[in-house]
């Protein structure tokens, strides 16, 4: 119940009434008996200092930050961590005694769902295809946390480009386009669809965006759209016997990080599973 005690964080973005987070954080909040409670807060385009300046205002104890406000929030906070300052990105505030701190637990949330699956990205060829945010934030965890090689596809070099300069120094990394995509896939162990193809609703619905013919049994496949949950892309790779791990994983485990930046204490990242299952009308599985 929500009592005058209630700790209160807020998911800010535009558009955020879709937003899974409510639902995952606030059963983590309850499983773990704590007085927490998550609200989404609609936050127009150039509104994202301003909203971190009156969270602090009103004694919000958190945020978690959605498009468009990624860049900003991570401008406005008084601190960022060494990922956020690499990135200029943040997805995650938290503020005390009046600072506001900023963190990114989007890349680090992937390598977790991979390492919980027994798939460790240390010492791993990585295939990465699209160049966009969620690209950028899994190149520099990946790198930073091991794997060998990274090489990041997409339908514009000059953004793969951009996107692999994200890499942690000591990784070896390149940029191509998508046409030399099948031929990269087959020589790597793990393969990660950021673009939105595939995804139900768009011009791309039913699309693979890497050839199956690629596709091997000592494959790992990771696709961020959980819309719909198994893409057409893991489709492909579920019938050649790859390991999948499909576009929940990631936003359960970074949620799970935000968690753990709040309130100190690790959430069974379970439980957010199955209440974004839920949210979504799936059955768990
Ligand atoms: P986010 O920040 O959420 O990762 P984004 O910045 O919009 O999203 O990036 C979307 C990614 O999907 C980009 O890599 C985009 O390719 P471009 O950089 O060439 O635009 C990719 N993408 C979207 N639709 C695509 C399609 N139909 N075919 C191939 N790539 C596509």
């Amino acid at each position: 119940m929500i009592a005058a005690s209630t700790t209160v964080v807020a998911v800010i973005g535009d558009p955020v009434r879709h937003s899974l987070s409510p639902v995952m954080h606030n059963a983590a909040f309850a499983h773990a008996g704590l007085d927490w409670a998550m609200v989404a807060l609609p936050v127009r385009a150039g509104d994202g200092a301003a909203a971190v300046s009156a969270a602090r205002t009103m004694g919000v104890a958190g945020l978690a930050v959605t498009m468009p406000h990624k860049a900003d929030v991570a401008a406005a906070a008084d601190h960022r961590d060494a990922t956020v300052q690499r990135l200029g990105v943040a997805n995650t505030v938290v503020f005390d005694g009046g600072a506001a701190t900023a963190y990114t637990t989007d890349g680090d949330g992937l390598v977790d769902a991979m390492v919980s699956a027994g798939h460790d990205p240390a010492g791993a060829r990585v295939l990465i295809v699209g160049a966009g945010g969620a690209a950028r934030s899994i190149v520099e965890a990946m790198t930073r946390r091991g794997a060998r090689a990274v090489t990041v596809a997409n339908r514009t070099v000059a953004r793969a480009e951009e996107c692999a300069a994200c890499a942690d120094a000591d990784a070896s990394v390149g940029a191509i386009g998508l046409d030399d995509v099948g031929d990269v896939a087959a020589a790597v162990d793990i393969v990660v669809n950021t673009t939105s193809v595939g995804m139900a609703g768009t011009d791309s619905e039913g699309a693979l965006v890497v050839p199956a013919a690629a596709l091997r049994p000592e494959h790992l496949v990771v696709d961020i759209v959980y819309h719909p949950l198994q893409t057409p892309f893991l489709v492909a790779a579920d019938a050649v016997g790859a390991a999948t791990l499909d576009g929940l994983a990631m936003l359960v485990h970074q949620a799970v990080r935000q968690q753990m930046l709040w309130t100190s204490q690790t959430p069974p990242a379970s439980v957010l599973r199955t209440a974004a299952l839920g949210a979504l009308g799936l059955a768990d599985s």
